[in-house]
């Protein structure tokens, strides 16, 4: 099965642009339900401990507030669990946590009447250090979403213990934060037992079953509507519990309840990425042959319910390595739960194993890029099956080529002024799965046709994209072609995430439209149990991340004033909007490597920089000359379109290759993200 190829492959522009430029595409917040009212959330303190009491009498004193709910008076949630146990119980179980709150008129009174609530706390030490030698790490029955905790092949102490060229390391990782353009924000409205949610989110139909299973209703009582989401990177994958909130808000004021999450409430209700400590461990021949490749990883994650984020599985499949080993620990502390930030697992753990190859590249005395070719594997290391495409070799030496790779000299050998100057290389890659996904498709009397699928648009492009997908199977032009997205009355279809958004959705919008294109009119189509032509190959996506970095010794100052991203990833349906994928992800990379970081104070257990003024994330000033390209690649064991996902791959990779290219400035390594300018004067040499 594939599709004829008119639009696919053409940069389009997105369908719902000037919507979107003209104010008129609504976002969660922006809908109206008639007798809305406001809600702003009370968060707690401490870090652990319990409400004693709660003192609301102030506030509802107010004119114009309509109620507060805290533990003492929510009503009892009976399929609540975890995160989504929102006002259960008086146990506070990290600093920021939902306590209370306060339901007004008008936001600005919601806000002032959440600031008036007084909460007393019982207040319990709390321990918020993510530490290497914490006495509670323990083993994680798995990883997300479902793979094996550890895993071994090979004799990896003997061949440790053997090889002549070793690498033993430790690379560590901050907490790092989503920082959506828009926040978090949701509207719920009830009518008797029925609910609907305006809610941002990048996956109505699961808000759904999670809502529906939170308050015990029927799925089918609950439609969530998402059709312009500003931004999400994982933090709106899964719903967060102002979600719950805002259901019960509006259940206790008998009206529709609008609920933003402020920015700095972000920090911690919204989910985070895990900070990491990494120890590599390298044994290669004097060739760089590997012999054995060791990812041990210790992570944290909260009282609250397990996040067991997949750093080292990465390193079971990109290198061939007679001998291989990977572990995770966490420890849960009393800090929100880590959550999925873009390219879970696969970022943070190939900043350490993309560092390392670098750190094995120098002991070999190898061009790093050349240490990569000689470690390509034949086929996938971990499952034994042929890769469906494996492109990474191509991606390199094709970078390389038109990065200029050839200038690049001995570490801490190129001067310009008072810059040192250097390049750096790192590989990418990303899984290429697909789950399944129902749509339906209506043949309009106009001869034009209607796709509905549960589909999210988070800035990406995706309502754009799987037009021209749809436009393409039906063998039409795009203008006879309309793709409903965002409601869940559309049923069951995957999350935007883990890059199987297109591929997923696209592959029920070819189902649907070849059974329009044979005739019927009114489709409705499930791929969930279709067989998968790839599902005996190794499916991923590849990538070569090339870094030009200046490196100002007397300030610290780093600078990036060039980049390309030279990426295999199947078909390209969109070369305007993949690209824009492609340089959104490098450039988080970029930020990654140089200056997010969610500074922790262990006193009071609190997220300290919870703004984007302190928590930065580049800007315009911080991004200069930013490339990506891509080689022709199509892959048809992935789906019918030949494309693979693109969302996350992009920051795979980017702070290793920054990390490289200072160590080849400057002759010094840096392990600890980000590199920071007191990180870099304190290892001047
Ligand atoms: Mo993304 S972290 O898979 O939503």
């Amino acid at each position: 099965m594939s599709v004829a190829i008119r639009s696919i492959g053409t940069p389009v522009e997105r369908v719902e642009g000037r919507e979107k430029v003209t104010g008129r595409a609504l976002y969660a917040y922006e809908h109206a339900p008639e007798g809305v009212a406001y809600a702003a959330i009370v968060t707690s303190s401490v870090a652990r401990g319990s409400v004693r009491a709660i003192d609301a009498d102030a506030a509802l004193s107010l004119p114009g507030v309509l109620g507060v709910l805290s533990a003492q008076n929510a009503p009892n949630l009976p399929g609540a669990e975890g995160e989504l146990a929102v006002l259960q119980s008086p146990a506070v179980a990290y600093r920021g946590e939902i306590v209370a709150v306060a339901i007004a008129e008008t936001a600005e009174l919601a806000r002032q009447a959440a600031e008036t609530v007084r909460v007393d706390y019982e207040q319990a030490p709390h321990d918020v250090l993510l530490r290497g030698d914490h006495p509670e790490l323990y083993r994680p029955e798995k990883v997300n979403p479902n793979f094996p905790t550890d895993t071994e092949e090979g004799d990896v102490d003997a061949a440790l213990a053997a090889a002549p060229v070793q690498v033993d390391e430790t690379y560590t990782t901050p907490t790092e934060h989503n920082t959506a353009m828009e926040p978090h924000a949701t509207i719920a409205a009830w009518e008797g037992d029925s609910l609907t949610l305006y809610d941002s989110n990048q996956g109505a139909w699961n808000v759904v079953q999670a809502i529906a299973k939170v308050f015990a209703i029927d799925a089918g009582r609950v439609r969530v509507i998402a059709p312009h989401v500003g931004g999400g990177f994982g933090s709106k994958g899964t719903p967060r519990p102002h979600v719950v909130l805002a259901a019960l808000c509006a259940r206790h004021v008998g009206r529709p309840v609008k609920l933003a999450v402020t920015r700095q409430q972000m920090f911690t209700l919204t989910g985070y990425r895990t900070p990491t400590i990494q120890r590599m461990r390298l044994a290669a021949d004097h060739d760089g042959h590997l012999q054995a490749i060791v990812h041990d990883v210790k992570e944290q994650t909260s009282t609250v319910q397990e996040f067991a984020e997949q750093t080292a599985v990465v390193t079971r499949m990109l290198y061939a390595s007679p001998a291989r080993r990977t572990t995770h620990r966490l420890v849960a502390l009393d800090v929100p739960t880590p959550s999925w930030m873009r390219a879970p697992g696969e970022c943070p753990g190939m900043f350490a194993l993309e560092s390392a190859m670098d750190d094995l590249a120098v002991a070999c005395g190898l061009d790093p890029i050349e240490l990569r070719i000689r470690n390509e594997p034949e086929i996938d290391p971990e499952s034994g099956n042929p890769f469906s495409t494996r492109n990474l070799v191509e991606c390199l030496r094709r970078g390389a080529e038109r990065f200029g790779w050839d200038g690049r000299a001995e570490p801490g050998a190129h001067r310009d002024g008072r810059w040192l100057t250097g390049m750096g290389v790192a590989a990418s890659t990303y899984p290429a799965r697909r789950v399944g996904s129902t749509a339906h498709g209506t043949a309009e009397a106009d001869g034009t046709f209607t796709i509905r699928i549960t589909a999210a648009d988070i800035g990406t492009g995706a309502r754009t994209v799987l037009t021209q997908i749809a436009a393409d199977a039906l063998e039409l032009p795009l203008d006879r072609v309309r793709v409903v997205i965002g409601d869940s009355e559309s049923g069951q279809a995957m999350v935007a995430g883990g890059s199987m958004g297109t591929t997923s959705w696209g592959t029920a919008i070819v189902k649907a439209c070849e059974r329009l294109r044979a005739g019927e009119a009114e489709v409705h189509v499930d791929t969930g149990d279709d067989e998968d032509p790839g599902k005996d190959f190794a499916r991923h996506a590849f990538g070569a991340q090339f870094i030009e970095v200046r490196v100002d010794p007397a300030t610290g100052e780093v600078r990036i004033p060039r980049a390309l991203g030279m990426f295999a990833c199947g078909r390209i349906i969109n070369p305007r909007t993949a690209r824009s994928q492609f340089l959104g992800g490098m450039t988080m990379g970029i930020g990654m490597a140089l200056f997010e970081e969610t500074i922790v104070d262990p006193g009071l257990g609190a997220f300290m920089n919870h703004d984007l003024a302190q928590y930065h994330v580049p800007t315009n000033a911080d991004i200069r000359d930013l490339e990506a390209d891509w080689i022709d690649e199509e892959d048809f064991r992935v789906n019918p379109m030949g494309s693979k996902g693109i969302g996350e791959i992009g920051i795979v990779g980017t702070a290793a290759a920054v990390a490289n290219a200072v160590y080849n400035a400057t002759g010094v390594r840096h392990r600890d993200l980000p590199i920071t300018p007191a990180r870099i004067l304190a290892t001047r040499q």
